[in-house]
């Protein structure tokens, strides 16, 4: 069986992860389950979009044969106090700004694991430090799983397909584009040896100027770790990834990238 968890409000990215299970597994199951634990008492858990009966048909269109809807008292039960950790990687980047969110996606996911024991799961690389931390917790945790990492599906102006694009206006919708340019810009910098405080400066700018409101994190980082990368000719040749979190509005959009220096 293989698993893919998802909060609904399915698009064509999490589709995507059902047709890259459906090649490895026998059995594709998902899981809806829009996990309050993961968001901040400011963040959008009310009004995170929910259409379940549009996901399960859009589900099963892809191939998928289980749809596991689990009530919140099903996954944190009465008086339930266990929550699951994972060290340094958790707490960088997206971890330092939301404190609580990889507590609350380990603890939900670990509970989908033991819940419904698959032999493999997909995890989407659009959340690249997300896909890590689970690899992490189920190496940890001795779970029999292997975990598969798909790649980012996007709109044709490269903007990263996620849930949380419906929050754009159009005019902002228009300006997001510059999310993926700028990275793909960095990228190519990156490649050809620029120096990665000048790039991701130029990045930070690049996003401000097109109407960004604000960027959290635009950083260059080893891609297996994601500790920060040295300088010369160290670099050369290792798997990186650049990776940004930044405000259009009130709207949050993440995304990121592979990149090798030469
Ligand atoms: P959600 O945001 O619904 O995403 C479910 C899965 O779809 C994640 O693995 C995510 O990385 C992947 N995904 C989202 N947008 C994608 C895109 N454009 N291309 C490819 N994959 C994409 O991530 C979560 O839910 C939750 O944190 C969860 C893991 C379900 C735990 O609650």
């Amino acid at each position: 069986m293989g698993l893919v968890p998802t909060m609904g409000a399915l698009h064509e990215g999490h589709l995507s992860l059902i047709r890259l299970a459906a090649r490895e597994a026998d059995v594709v199951a998902a899981s809806l389950f829009v996990n309050p634990t993961q968001f901040a008492a400011n963040e959008d858990f009310g009004s995170y979009p929910r259409r379940e009966a549009d996901d399960i048909g859009m589900l099963e269109a892809a191939g998928c044969r289980l749809v596991y809807c689990p009530q919140l008292t099903e996954i944190y039960p009465p008086g339930d106090s266990t929550r699951v950790r994972v060290g340094a990687l958790s707490e960088d980047l997206e971890g330092a700004i939301r404190p609580q969110f990889f507590e609350g996606v380990a603890s939900v996911v670990t509970r989908l694991f033991a819940h419904l024991g698959p032999d493999l799961a997909v995890f989407g690389e659009k959340d690249y430090q997300q896909l890590l931390v689970i690899r992490a917790l189920t190496r940890d945790l001795g779970f029999p799983i292997r975990i598969l990492g798909g790649p980012t599906q996007r709109d044709p102006d490269g903007l990263a397909m996620s849930s949380r694009n419906a929050y754009l206006g159009a005019a902002e919708r228009r300006q997001a584009g510059a999310l993926p340019a700028a990275l793909q810009q960095a990228c190519k910098r990156l490649a050809a040896g620029e120096a990665i405080s000048d790039v991701c400066g130029d990045a930070r700018s690049s996003l401000l100027s097109a109407g960004f409101s604000s960027v959290d994190y635009i950083e260059a980082r080893h891609a297996e770790t994601l500790s920060p990368m040295g300088t010369g000719s160290a670099t050369a040749g290792v798997p990186g990834r650049i990776l940004a979190a930044a405000r259009l509005g009130t709207t949050r959009l993440i995304d990121n990238l592979p990149f090798q220096r030469s």
